[in-house]
């Protein structure tokens, strides 16, 4: 499966710590889109759908939550716990983000613009998608 957890370098010292990530050095492609969620109802599974082309990196720069991932063939939950830890998801993954902690902003960083029309959000299209493709 294409969704790989990166732990980013943290420049710490006495100050605290700082995160820097660059497109195309330590993420694979280029940062066209950022946006993130917060204020996230409690038990409430954002996403619930896949990519035809779009690459993202997760990051849950405050608190926590956990992804669910599937490629069609494979599954797997990978948790979010710290600023320093992000979550590459190629394109044809549908995911599901769930469990929120109540502090948890979930930062994402997106290789295309919006477009409703790169979205698989019927799980059954996104299996024959996968098949077919
Ligand atoms: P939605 O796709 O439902 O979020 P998710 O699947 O991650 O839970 O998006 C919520 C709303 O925000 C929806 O009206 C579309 C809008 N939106 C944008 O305008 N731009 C964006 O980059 C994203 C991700 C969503």
């Amino acid at each position: 499966m294409q969704a790989v957890k990166y732990i980013f370098q943290s420049h710490g010292d006495r100050r605290g710590q700082l995160v820097a990530i660059e497109e195309n050095k330590d993420i694979p492609f280029r940062i066209k889109r950022v946006y993130y969620m917060y204020d996230t109802t409690a038990g409430v599974v954002r996403g619930c759908h896949a990519h035809k082309t779009l690459q993202q990196i997760l990051i849950c720069i405050h608190g926590s939550c956990k992804i669910r991932l599937d490629d069609g063939k494979d599954r797997k939950v990978i948790s979010l716990e710290k600023p320093c830890e992000g979550l590459y998801i190629s394109s044809t993954i549908w995911r599901e983000m769930y469990d929120f902690s109540p502090d948890a902003v979930l930062m994402v960083l997106a290789s295309e613009l919006y477009d409703e029309a790169d979205y698989i959000r019927d799980y059954n299209e996104f299996i024959n998608f996968v098949r077919n493709s």
